[in-house]
């Protein structure tokens, strides 16, 4: 009921971001009520030492027309990688802890082609363990916890992702979809994406990312997605990319946004390509201690020269950005390298008001460039990066912090299951209450 309301109002104050309505067409009751799967019938057994993997096929095929396939509280060992095809009026119920045992890479879950869907815990501890460490002292990556591919009318909440060896939460080509209320935390060092995303009208909103990579992602193609109150407590940044030929970006609002300690507060990176990432809105960032602010690089070197001319980026609005990053003349705060082949147009950046943590000034780096704010050019053509030293404390840098910042990160000891949060950006309410609170 609350969560109703909550989507009532929701949809009456944001326009045009979404194209309709996200999530599952029916409620848990209604699937439980069709039938429940429990994987303690099917040969589940609640130990960390038994293999949970086929009783949860079993489970799934005996509920993949409707119905909820239940993993009750408990601690259950996993070591064979389950594809779960072809779902429609289901749900994943997990109650229970899973942990890796296996060693395989690929996904540990992987739910595909399925239609109104809800992967959720009941209770808000269900969580996956990936033990991700374990590899990672030796230098290695493995699995990817939860992949989620051309899922429709789904919702995936208050769940844990834990420690993955390597990405935590994919969703590939999806629609509909909303996730919230979900934790990830994995280890400190980059390959250990959060929540990666691509396709259409998604809203993902109260997550919180904890990781050395990506926080929450946009990956090609994806259209009309609302990224809302991210918590990112120590990880690598929340990203569009890395984009190279055939890009397709557009209608991607990022709003309250929360990092620290992180790379980037924002990164948009190509190198070469074509395509367009348009009509975006990037509002109400806070940031503290990161490397990076606001950062579009489109010669991103991390990514070979892809062909085209590059990424044409236009129409992207950047405002209320607030907080300081570690050092404002090492990293400019204010990064915006546009390909020179296709100079990027109609961008704004207002109410920016960066600083440094050490030092008195900060850079500011545009290229290419044109638009409104910052040190955006004026007028067309291509032009050369050009630096821009800012020397004046901007008012308002000041931010709030959040209770839960994170001081460290671990890789290569064990990562702890902690509890899901209730708070995602200062001042801001979740729109929806756990179910387990
Ligand atoms: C720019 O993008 C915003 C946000 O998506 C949109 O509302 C606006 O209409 C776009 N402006 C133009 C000129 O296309």
């Amino acid at each position: 009921m609350y969560h109703a309301l909550a989507l009532l109002s929701f949809f009456s104050v944001v326009t045009g971001q979404l194209t309709g309505r996200v999530g599952p067409t029916t409620t848990r009751e209604a699937k439980r009520a069709v039938k429940v799967c429990n994987i303690l019938d099917y040969k589940g057994v609640a130990s960390k030492t038994a293999d949970i993997g086929p009783a949860i096929v079993s489970a799934f095929n005996a509920c993949k027309s409707g119905g909820t396939v239940y993993v009750p509280p408990g601690d259950y060992g996993m070591s064979t990688w389950v594809s779960l095809s072809g779902g429609k009026d289901w749900a994943f119920q997990l109650d229970g802890i899973i942990y890796r045992t296996g060693s395989q890479s690929g996904n540990m879950i992987h739910i595909e082609k399925s239609t109104n869907f809800e992967f959720y815990s009941s209770i808000s501890k269900g969580a996956i363990q990936g033990n991700g460490y374990e590899l990672h002292k030796a230098g290695k990556y493995g699995a990817r916890l939860l992949r989620l591919s051309q899922i429709t009318d789904f919702s995936v909440h208050d769940i844990l992702l834990i420690d993955a060896p390597q990405f935590h939460l994919f969703l590939a080509s999806c629609t509909n979809g909303e996730v919230y209320n979900t934790l990830i935390r994995g280890g400190s060092e980059g390959g250990l994406d959060g929540i990666d995303v691509s396709g259409s009208n998604m809203w993902i909103h109260d997550v919180e990312v904890s990781n050395r990579d990506e926080c929450v992602t946009i990956k090609n193609p994806s259209h009309n997605m609302l990224i809302e109150q991210i918590y990112c407590n120590w990880f690598g940044g929340c990203a569009i990319g890395s984009l190279g030929t055939g890009t397709d970006i557009s209608n991607i609002v990022y709003d309250k946004v929360y990092s620290v300690n992180s790379n980037q507060m924002m990164m948009i990176k190509s190198n070469g390509g074509d395509g367009t990432v348009k009509d975006c809105v990037f509002r109400n960032f806070i940031g503290h201690k990161n490397a990076y602010g606001l950062d579009l690089d489109a010669h991103w070197s991390s990514l070979t020269l892809q062909p085209g001319q590059g990424v044409e980026y236009e129409n992207l609005t950047f405002s209320n950005w607030k907080g300081s990053v570690s050092d404002g003349t090492r990293r400019a705060p204010v990064n915006v390298i546009c390909p020179d082949g296709k100079p990027c147009t109609g961008l704004r950046i207002e109410d920016l008001s960066l600083w440094t943590e050490s030092g008195n000034k900060v850079l500011w780096k545009c290229g290419s460039a044109f638009g409104t704010g910052a040190c955006l050019g004026k007028g067309s053509g291509s032009y050369a990066v050009s630096t821009v030293t800012v020397t004046a404390t901007p008012t308002g840098w000041n931010a709030p912090t959040m209770a839960a910042d994170l001081a460290t990160l671990p890789l290569t000891t064990s990562i702890s299951i902690p509890t899901i949060g209730t708070t995602y950006y200062p001042g801001a309410t979740p729109y929806s209450k756990l179910l387990g609170a």
